[in-house]
């Protein structure tokens, strides 16, 4: 009801200057727009500032769905002098209203907002801690796909987690380096940051020389001009904003095209890595096409167009990240974490969680993809890595063995226990229980099969439990699940000796 005399007031302001014709046209209209406000229904709405996530409530917006991210950056190094802009940029938002939108919530942290328009009209707008609203010059239809423009710029922020950890825009030696799990995306560009709402992105960046600029996707073009260079990435695949990454710095690449030594099925790789990290990685980065092929076997075909990875030394943060296509190693990885991270671009880029109560079904599934890989390559059984789990002699010392059991995998108690072991470490050991309850055959197939089900979509752990259910039904009928998430996935505690 709201937007009524919002947009009566629309119509009247224009009325004088247009003629007879298209006034009958405008009152008729306005006749339709009074029968629809009296229905009542949406009209007038607002989308709402937050997705009402267990954990984060305020992170994503309700009311539109967005399908593309077109983010033209400049980024400017510190110099000491002048305004410290590091970043100015435009975004382009296109969504598809989801109702009827008088104003809508952006998700911003950070940064000045210099203009916003949706479609081709200025916008008002306003801000509110992360929350950028904006209010379009004319309502938005449900269904209707719409663009905002989002002009801004300054030192975006980093950002600490509930969990003590950093993120968002994280300055390196001779760049910066942008993650984004949980919250941090928002720190350097505007848009729906949560992840049940995927969408595709171009992300083009201008950088002095002699920095680079690397992202998510494929690189469409490089081009230099006047001292710049303009880096052009393109993701057509549904990515979640956690998982988007800009990495800035000087790096040595190397990379496949899209014929060549990458992988047996020619998927191309792009690699870059710190100079100080780049001896340390070259043996370990040389076995992506190798972890992939190994991965494509058991979890079915590689979910997205390249892959690579991205190695740097963001300040004070000792962690990688799964981010789509090229995972980032704050140094160079082991292989035990290049088959994590890898493992991560089907369970949790391309099957995405719906909260981030849903973690497990990536941590639980990219450490159970460690376990096989060592099982697959002459180390210890996932058998061996569970009973040692269970027995507490897994890690060396008493407090970590017992800390698998703080809480159960599909409810960490707070945020900032999102990533804690018993997510990890435990989530493995509700895949491995179902292991043990199907079969093995039965057990890899489910494996596949839901990485194929979701695949470029979002699950949570109730349609998790269903599709197990469901093929445990078809390929072992006398399996038993329920204990396997009352004990293990739901239950407090250590579960009882099966
Ligand atoms: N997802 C990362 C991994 O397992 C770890 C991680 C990095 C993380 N940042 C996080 C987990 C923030 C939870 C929240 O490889
Ligand atoms: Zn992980």
């Amino acid at each position: 009801m709201v937007s009524c005399p919002h947009r009566i007031s629309g119509v009247s302001r224009s009325a004088p200057v247009v003629p007879a014709a298209a006034l009958l046209t405008l009152a008729l209209a306005l006749t339709l727009t009074l029968v629809s406000c009296t229905e009542g229904a949406d009209v007038g709405s607002r989308g709402s500032a937050g997705l009402g996530d267990p954990y984060f409530p305020k992170l994503g917006n309700g009311g539109y769905d967005v399908t593309h991210y077109g983010l033209t950056l400049q980024y400017e190094p510190p110099s000491g002098i002048g305004n410290d802009d590091r970043l100015r940029g435009t975004a382009v938002v296109t969504a598809r209203a989801t109702r009827a939108l008088d104003a809508f919530n952006l998700d911003l942290k950070g940064m000045d907002v210099e203009s916003v328009a949706v479609g081709d009209a200025a916008a008002r707008w306003s801000r509110a801690g992360q929350e950028l609203t904006v209010t379009p010059a004319h309502g938005i239809d449900e269904g209707e796909r719409f663009r905002t423009t989002v002009r801004y710029a300054g030192a975006p922020e980093t950002i600490t987690d509930p969990d003590g950890s950093r993120e968002g825009w994280l300055p390196t030696a001779d760049g910066v380096l942008a993650l984004g799990e949980p919250t941090g995306s928002m720190t350097w560009f505007p848009g729906n940051h949560h992840p049940s709402d995927k969408a595709a992105y171009d992300i083009t960046v201008t950088v002095p020389e002699p920095l680079r600029a690397v992202s998510n996707g494929e690189l469409r073009s490089e081009s230099a001009k006047n001292g710049r260079t303009t880096y052009a990435w393109h993701t057509a695949e549904p990515m979640a904003s956690y998982v988007a990454t800009l990495a800035i710095g000087t790096y040595e690449i190397r990379h496949s095209g899209g014929g060549g030594t990458a992988g047996s099925d020619g998927l191309p790789v792009y690699v870059a890595v710190d100079p100080t990290q780049a001896e340390k990685s070259r043996a370990v980065l040389g076995r992506i096409p190798e972890v992939i092929e190994w991965a494509e076997a058991g979890f079915g075909p590689y979910p997205f167009s390249s892959t690579g990875a991205i190695v740097d030394r963001p300040e004070d943060v000792a962690y990688a990240l799964e981010t789509q296509n090229r995972p980032v190693f704050p140094g160079a990885p082991d292989i035990l974490l290049l088959v994590h991270e890898l493992a991560h671009q089907w369970y949790g880029d391309s099957v995405t969680p719906k909260t981030w109560r849903d973690m497990w079904l990536n941590e639980g599934f990219a450490t159970y993809a460690e376990w096989l890989w060592q099982e697959d390559h002459g180390g210890h059984t996932a058998q061996e890595i569970f009973d040692a789990l269970y027995a507490g002699d897994y890690y060396e010392d008493a407090a970590s063995n017992a800390a698998v059991w703080d809480f159960p995998p599909a409810k960490p108690p707070s945020a900032a226990r999102i990533s804690d072991s018993p997510v990890y470490q435990r989530g493995a050991m509700v895949l491995h229980k179902i292991r043990e309850a199907v079969g093995d055959d039965a057990f890899l197939g489910l494996l596949r099969g839901w990485a194929t089900d979701r695949r470029h979509g979002n699950a949570d752990t109730a349609d998790f439990t269903a599709y197990a259910e469901r093929y445990a039904q078809k390929t072992a009928p006398d399996a038993d699940l329920t204990p396997v998430w009352g004990d293990w996935l739901y239950g407090e505690g250590k579960p009882p000796e099966a």
